[in-house]
């Protein structure tokens, strides 16, 4: 039977990496003291939680252009030096690489007030939820993101009836295609 982990950042958000946080990560995790093994729980919890999960779903509203705080405070505690990605700075050439395990896939489902945030939109440009979450996600290892947004929100009519409509239409085809191709068979 396929588990199911429900995270809700919104309520329950994650602390914002702080002065202590970074210190305890970059410190090598055999010479953390206690405090630092303390103030690095949450983000231990949080990373095992993505390391253990095949299919990742984020669901994220826009505001102001990009990301949630409390988002962004959970993309903060799972991109983590030594765990999710490395970095060596004497390393020839990248000194940066992923360490997410491989074959995992990101669904993004998103909802905006306005419209024109997809590609060729009048607003693609000023789109960053997307960014905010494809780019640090690819940087720890994980490529494969399918992306669902409803636009109008903020209009309330029947625009924001048809973009609900269309996107549900678009998550049935993509469950339908992740069913299909779906690594583990299940
Ligand atoms: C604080 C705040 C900021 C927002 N900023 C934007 C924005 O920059 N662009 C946009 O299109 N919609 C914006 N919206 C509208 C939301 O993206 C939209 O209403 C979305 O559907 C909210 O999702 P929710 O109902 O899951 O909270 C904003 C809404 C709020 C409350």
């Amino acid at each position: 039977m396929d588990v199911v982990t429900y995270r809700d950042v919104g309520s329950a958000p994650p602390k914002p990496v702080s002065e202590d946080w970074i210190a305890a990560a970059f410190c090598p995790p055999d010479c953390r003291k206690e405090a630092q093994q303390a103030v690095l729980a949450e983000s231990d919890q949080l990373t095992a939680e993505l390391v253990a999960a095949d299919l990742i779903v984020i669901g994220a509203p826009m505001y102001n252009f990009g990301l949630p705080a409390q988002l962004k405070a959970w993309i903060d505690n799972i991109v983590r030096v030594g765990v999710t990605f490395g970095f060596d700075r004497s390393r020839s050439g990248e000194p940066y690489w992923p360490m997410l395990p491989l074959g995992k896939r990101l669904v993004i489902l998103t909802a905006r007030g306005d419209f024109g945030y997809d590609h060729g939109g009048r607003l693609a440009g000023m789109n960053l939820v997307e960014a905010g979450l494809k780019i640090p996600m690819a940087y720890i290892g994980l490529h494969d993101t399918n992306t669902v947004a409803i636009e109008y929100d903020e209009f309330a009519d029947g625009r924001l009836m048809a973009s609900i409509a269309a996107a549900e239409v678009a998550v049935d085809h993509l469950v339908g295609r992740l069913l299909a191709s779906d690594p583990a068979g299940n």
